[in-house]
């Protein structure tokens, strides 16, 4: 079956859209309104769109025809942290996405804490092992109180266990034990079911041109 998005309504875009792009990342947003009040808040649309300059993309929906408190913090004050959720945070995790009143930190209410970013305001989740400092870059303006948001990464945080090599920059990716969001009805996928696959050879394939990088 194929379908013709310009048909489709966006609570069906949405279904077919996220049951098919799978596992996709966790963005644990911390951020803050202009008055300080602190905000936490998961997005699955959410992904690492390149690394030279460091730009990543978040897709924050509506909520009753409002903006979610996340989007009017980050059009606010320009600065929030993505924090990764390892599996045991998940429960933690899924509690900060309830509708809490904007005054309410969600992160007290699960019980988490938070400690001082190094370059934003916004502090990251003391429990989490990896966490994204983020300045908006461009605000997109894709329908009413959705917000695409491309920031910047400005700075990083790496759970010192999780480092294996600092001077090299290897990370143990494995021991993050990081979450995947899947389909609808609160699917989750762990990232351990792994296999390794290196780069094929082009000395074998002569169309192959030769080599130049990335
Ligand atoms: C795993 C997970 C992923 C989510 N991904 C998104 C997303 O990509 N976009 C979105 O608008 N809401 C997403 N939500 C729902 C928001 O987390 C939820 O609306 C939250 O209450 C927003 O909080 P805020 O009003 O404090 O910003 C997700 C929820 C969960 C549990």
């Amino acid at each position: 079956m194929n379908f013709d998005f310009n048909k489709l309504t966006s609570a069906d875009a949405f279904k077919l859209l996220s049951s098919v792009v799978v596992p996709r990342p966790i963005a644990w947003v911390v951020s803050q309104s202009a008055q300080g009040s602190l905000n936490a808040a998961p997005f699955s649309f959410f992904n690492v769109v390149s690394s030279d300059p460091p730009i990543v993309a978040l897709g924050i929906g509506p909520r009753a025809g409002q903006l979610k408190d996340t989007s009017r913090n980050i059009l606010e004050t320009r600065q929030f942290v993505i924090n990764l959720v390892s599996a045991e945070l998940a429960e933690q995790m899924n509690r900060t996405s309830l509708d809490y009143e904007a005054e309410i930190n969600e992160l007290t209410r699960a019980g988490l804490s938070t400690t001082p970013s190094l370059i934003v305001s916004p502090p990251r989740i003391a429990q989490s092992p990896a966490a994204l400092e983020c300045k908006v870059w461009q605000v997109l303006d894709a329908a009413p109180q959705r917000v695409i948001v491309l920031a910047h990464v400005v700075g990083m945080y790496l759970r010192d266990e999780a480092l294996l090599n600092p001077g090299k920059f290897y990370v143990d990716t494995p021991a993050l034990r990081l979450l995947g969001r899947m389909h609808g009805a609160g699917w989750y996928a762990h990232t351990s079911d792994l296999f390794q696959m290196h780069a094929p050879s082009a000395s074998n394939d002569p169309a192959v041109k030769p080599a130049q990088g990335h």
